[in-house]
């Protein structure tokens, strides 16, 4: 395909709810559409990837009171801080184009837009929104989110009430998307298709509550202050914002729009009725698919920040590495599917695929090239049509079986496919015996091309794994010396040269030992949950201390007389002290993270005198000052042990 007339491909996660920090079950849905816009650039398509922020609503409202921050002030942090959204897609190797905030000064003006278009074709109209109102809480609940027919939020009596709305006339639009949804492939998987025309569509269509007067926090509806315009139409319309629609931010929309969009089983009843509706009352082509996942689950149940169960992917991340969980997300649970999420089942998989079979395919192939031919492969080489026809003949095949499996979401299929590659190639090694053909100078020919066979395989397992690792595959490109590494190279076996260069180095995947690595992550899990503001103190003392010993350490009352910091030290306090010989003591200590020297002068406090004097910084200290410290929320605390301004300087301890 010729760069000027790629097929552009447009692609999308759900933009997240910036509540909270995001865990492993949000890094899974843009890990999945990451690796399909991965897979797409590599098939030749000018891609254009979109994920970012849903930032609205009335429950970012509530936090950010509860925090005392502004709303904007507390998404802010979520999305721009450290190890918030921006920073874990960084972190998980997202190559996302664009990154949407609702907060975006286009799309608030570009929504505002859409929702007059809407009001002007009549497709809005204003109403009254009836539900169930917490006064104390000032909030609208529905029938379904009440909680023992109570305020989901506060717990207290909720009664019915009226306020003046908008709606969207999605009822006019129920035939039209009764027809995308049962007479083409819009939705998918399958089974999601019955589940919204029996559970939303044939029960009746409502028109949809589209904008709120209960609560500030959303984007104007410019044309009737107090209404905010409520989430579903400002999220929903991301998709097209972030492309320049009503805005002139970006001029993307021709090329790009229509979108395929990756979202939670949860969210495809707003992606696969409201939206479709809204797209056919602003006269927009309709999305190209909607394909609605399933959802990771912790032992069967769903994961949320309330219950503490929560994954967090930076700590997996950090100890396994980003291409391995990435692996682990793709490669065991079925796309379509839920599927339950366990330590153990992503150490065992990190062991048996990528130590066992990919790590070690790759290492034990350059080593042998390393050792009998060093480094590389002669140009003579011998076939045996017997032996080599069945790997080169999978490997040939597996682009066009991986491709099937992509074009249809399949993930795990897909990596299955390579998997089976690389455990044939695992196999060929044991037929072929390289060791022992190693032993006899007229087979070093066969030698060299089962070698070939061998470091040819993985080339095509290597550009295949590219979506779903790309780290890794940028490794093993480096490490077999493959320099046509592309999709259409894919396809042909002998692509690699024949004299092919290894290069040797560290596992891709070390083993992981699994009974110690549960246990560890246990301990954090523990760690992790105990309830805030825990204090942690040293266990006491188990051995004990003669009388004797104790009464030689001399403690004496002291009076910081002056106290700087140390020049070029970012820890030392230089304190000058009485301690009632009428000569002043210096002591120094490392207490500068904890205390201002200015906020102890003229306090009484407590050092031990009779240690050897100890330089520091080219300074002497003379003895030590005493200090209480503990943890809290895994922090380190000091506290100088600060005596009643009573006590004479040079009074003992005892
Ligand atoms: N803001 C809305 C989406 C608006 S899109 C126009 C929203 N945000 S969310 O933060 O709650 O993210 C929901 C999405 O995160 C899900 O649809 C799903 O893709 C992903 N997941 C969140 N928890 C998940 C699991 N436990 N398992 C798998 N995916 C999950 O809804």
């Amino acid at each position: 395909m010729c760069k000027d007339c790629k097929k552009p491909f447009f692609i999308t996660t759900p933009i997240y709810y910036p509540s909270d920090k995001l865990h492993i079950g949000h890094t899974y849905c843009t890990v999945a559409t990451d690796a399909m816009a991965r897979y797409k650039r590599l098939c030749g398509y000018d891609v254009l990837f979109l994920t970012g922020t849903d930032e609205h609503g009335q429950k970012i409202e509530l936090k950010a009171k509860e925090k005392g921050v502004t709303p904007q002030q507390f998404v802010n942090e979520i999305v721009e801080g450290e190890g918030g959204v921006k920073d874990l897609w960084k972190l998980m190797n997202i190559s996302n184009d664009r990154f949407i905030r609702t907060t975006d000064d286009y799309h608030v003006a570009a929504i505002q837009r859409i929702f007059k278009k809407m009001y002007d074709n009549g497709d809005i109209y204003k109403g009254a929104y009836k539900g169930k109102y917490c006064t104390p809480c000032e909030s609208f609940w529905t029938e379904s989110q009440l909680v023992d027919g109570k305020c989901p939020d506060c717990g207290r009596e909720v009664v019915d009430a009226e306020e003046e709305a908008y709606f969207f006339r999605l009822s006019k639009y129920a035939q039209p998307v009764r027809k995308l949804l049962t007479e083409t492939d819009f939705l998918e998987p399958k089974s999601r298709v019955n589940e919204m025309v029996a559970n939303f569509i044939d029960p009746g269509l409502e028109d949809l509550c589209v904008s709120r007067t209960s609560f500030t926090w959303g984007i104007p509806v410019d044309f009737d202050p107090g209404h905010v315009v409520y989430v579903w139409v400002d999220a929903l319309f991301n998709y097209l914002t972030a492309l320049g629609y009503e805005n002139d931010r970006y001029n993307d929309v021709d090329k790009y729009w229509p979108a395929v969009h990756f979202v939670g089983k949860e969210i495809v009843r707003f992606h696969s009725i409201i939206w479709p509706a809204m797209l056919m009352s602003v006269a927009m082509p309709l999305p190209t698919k909607v394909y609605g996942h399933g959802w990771l689950l912790l032992d069967g149940g769903k994961m949320s920040k309330s219950k503490g169960n929560v994954v967090d992917p930076y700590l997996l991340a950090e100890r396994y590495g980003v291409d391995a969980l990435r692996y682990f997300l793709l490669r065991t649970f079925p796309f379509g599917s839920d599927g339950n999420f366990s330590n153990e089942l992503l150490i065992g998989t990190i062991n048996t695929d990528l130590a066992n079979d990919l790590g070690n395919l790759v290492s034990r192939t350059c080593a042998m090239v390393q050792k009998y031919f060093g480094g590389t492969l002669p140009e003579a080489q011998e076939a045996d049509e017997t032996l080599d026809a069945p790997l080169v003949e999978l490997a040939s095949g597996l682009r066009d079986r991986y491709e099937a499996q992509m074009e249809k979401y399949q993930f795990q299929n897909a990596l299955a496919e390579v998997m089976k590659v690389i455990s044939r190639a695992n196999k060929y090694i044991d037929e072929t015996t390289p060791w022992l053909l190693a032993k006899d100078e007229a087979k070093l020919p066969r030698l060299a091309r089962v070698m070939y066979n061998l470091l040819a395989t993985i080339r095509i397992c290597g550009i295949l794994l590219t979506p779903m690792m790309p780290t890794t595959a940028d490794t093993i490109r480096d490490r077999i010396g493959a320099d046509v590494y592309d999709w259409d190279s894919a396809a042909t076996f002998d692509a690699l040269p024949k004299t092919a260069t290894v290069k040797i180095g560290d596992p891709l995947f070390p083993r992981i030992d699994m009974e110690k690595e549960l246990a560890e992550l246990e301990a954090i899990h523990a760690a992790a949950n105990k309830p805030k503001n825990a204090v942690e103190i040293e266990p006491l003392a188990t051995e004990n201390v003669d009388f004797d010993t104790f009464c030689k350490s001399d403690f004496r009352a002291v009076k910081v007389k002056a106290c700087e910091a140390v020049k070029k030290s970012e820890k030392l306090l230089r304190f000058t002290l009485d301690d009632g010989t009428g000569t002043d003591r210096q002591i120094l200590s490392g207490i500068h993270k904890f205390y201002e020297p200015e906020q102890l002068v003229g306090k009484t406090l407590v050092a031990i005198v009779n240690l050897p004097p100890r330089k520091m910084m080219g300074m002497e200290s003379c003895g030590m000052l005493l200090s209480a410290v503990h943890q809290e929320n895994g922090a380190e605390k000091l506290n100088l042990v600060i005596v009643d301004d009573a006590i004479p300087a040079g009074a003992k301890l005892c």
